[in-house]
């Protein structure tokens, strides 16, 4: 195949650290076969007669990744708001992904979600959807068509929830294997192993999914130490396990192989140092931690201990997919922690777009930045003409802040435009 070459034009701007942004005027992001080859001040001319694209002073930056979302909560963004989590569960959330079981209800919905990650500038994400092995295939099946590199977790739930909703332990293993089997092989589009949270699973049930995550080699995902009832209930079903993250680490669901934990909010200094040396990475979900009254994650005090933090929508506890209103969330519920702890200093922009960005990527391996040999995830912004004489930085703050989809004028995933 004669390989795909081509440049975009613009004000480049990503973070290679969470220290600073690397930013460059008037340059060319080339990329080859949908990789990033490299950006450049002047075309080199071995680059000669390809096809440029000036996109004038828009801003290009690196996709957001999103790494903890329900796409299966995506019909009930804002209800439930003033339960906690385990009513809010059975309230609101439980019934409404019952109505997977329907193969109708899942292509609306899920096609909607995948158009508005699209709309919102997310390239990559990591989704839970629900028990339905059918509905979860009709999921891939969407993202594939729609070009969205993505990990999908079937969920598994076999005791502690409604009958509905409630999975016979031998068919739930059986089926997330079948599962497993159809999308291992896929080049976008890749399962991981997903137990709901430790109450919802039986310790048959966990055990049969760490051995599927050996077995596959299989990332995993599930939610630690969101709220503190929570946290009682677990100790109470696995008295033996002496603490919550114990449960999946005595299954094999906790860094043998690499694992995704969303909020470990309510984690001891001893878990959060622990935590800092295995293939765990925690899933910041601030817009989540408020809707539900959660706690907030102490952020700063995971990145002193060296950890890397991912962001995550968490709809439908959080309400809406657009990741630059998640990052500043996330600097701002880490400006009310440093007023109740002033040693721990707010984040910066600078690191929660590192997290939404690279950070985040590095549970994909090469993506979420515009450095060369990265996967050309990227976003072109489209500001108003008044915004152009400030800089780079100042532009992109804007855009962040301004909570307006809308400036997102082109967005590529592998190189490839995707809107
Ligand atoms: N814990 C168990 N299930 C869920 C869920 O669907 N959302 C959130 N935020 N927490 C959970
Ligand atoms: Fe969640």
């Amino acid at each position: 195949m004669p390989e795909k070459i081509f440049a975009i034009k613009g004000d480049i701007i990503f973070t290679e650290t969470n220290k600073q942004f690397s930013t460059y005027l008037q340059s060319f992001l080339v990329i080859k076969d949908g990789i990033v080859e490299g950006i450049y001040k002047i075309l080199p001319e071995k680059f000669n007669g390809i096809s440029v694209s000036d996109k004038g002073h828009a801003l290009i930056l690196p996709g957001f990744i999103d790494l903890h979302t329900h796409a299966a909560q995506f019909n009930q963004l804002g209800m439930g708001m003033d339960y906690k989590l385990i009513d809010w569960l059975s309230s609101y959330t439980f019934k409404e992904e019952e109505r997977f079981s329907s193969e109708k209800y899942a292509e609306k919905i899920y096609r909607a979600f995948a158009e508005e990650l699209i709309n919102c500038g997310t390239t990559s994400a990591v989704i839970f959807s629900t028990i339905h092995k059918n509905s979860c295939d009709i999921l891939c099946r969407i993202l594939q068509e729609k070009k969205i590199p993505a990990y999908v977790g079937k969920v598994n739930m076999d005791v502690n929830c409604p009958s509905f909703l409630c999975e016979n332990t031998a068919e739930s293993l059986q089926e997330t294997e079948e599962f497993i089997n159809k999308w291992k092989d896929n080049l976008l589009i890749k399962p991981i192993i997903t137990p709901r949270f430790a109450p919802t699973s039986s310790r048959e049930q966990l055990k049969g999914l760490g051995d599927l995550a050996v077995k596959y080699n299989l990332p995993v995902q599930s939610h630690l130490a969101e709220n503190k009832a929570e946290i009682a209930w677990v100790n109470e079903l696995f008295p033996e396990c002496g603490a919550y993250y114990k449960v999946y680490e005595q299954y094999n669901l906790y860094g043998q192989t690499k694992t995704l934990m969303a909020h470990c909010i309510h984690l001891t200094d001893a878990e959060i140092k622990h935590l800092a040396k295995i293939d765990v990475m925690p899933v910041h979900c601030p817009d989540s931690n408020m809707n539900l009254t959660s706690g907030i994650m102490p952020a700063r005090k995971m990145l002193n201990e060296g950890i890397n933090i991912g962001l995550g929508s968490d709809i439908g506890a959080g309400h809406e997919l657009f990741m630059p209103n998640v990052m500043v969330r996330a600097i701002q519920s880490s400006k009310i922690y440093n007023m109740q702890h002033n040693e721990y200093k707010p984040l910066s922009l600078a690191e929660v777009f590192y997290m939404a960005t690279k950070g985040c990527g590095k549970f994909f391996d090469n993506r979420g930045s515009l450095e060369n040999g990265y996967q050309a995830d990227f976003l072109v912004i489209d500001l108003p003409e008044y915004k152009q004489n400030a800089s780079l930085e100042e532009r992109l703050a804007y855009f962040v802040y301004s909570g307006e989809k809308k400036y997102i004028k082109e967005c590529y995933a592998n190189g490839k435009k995707i809107s």
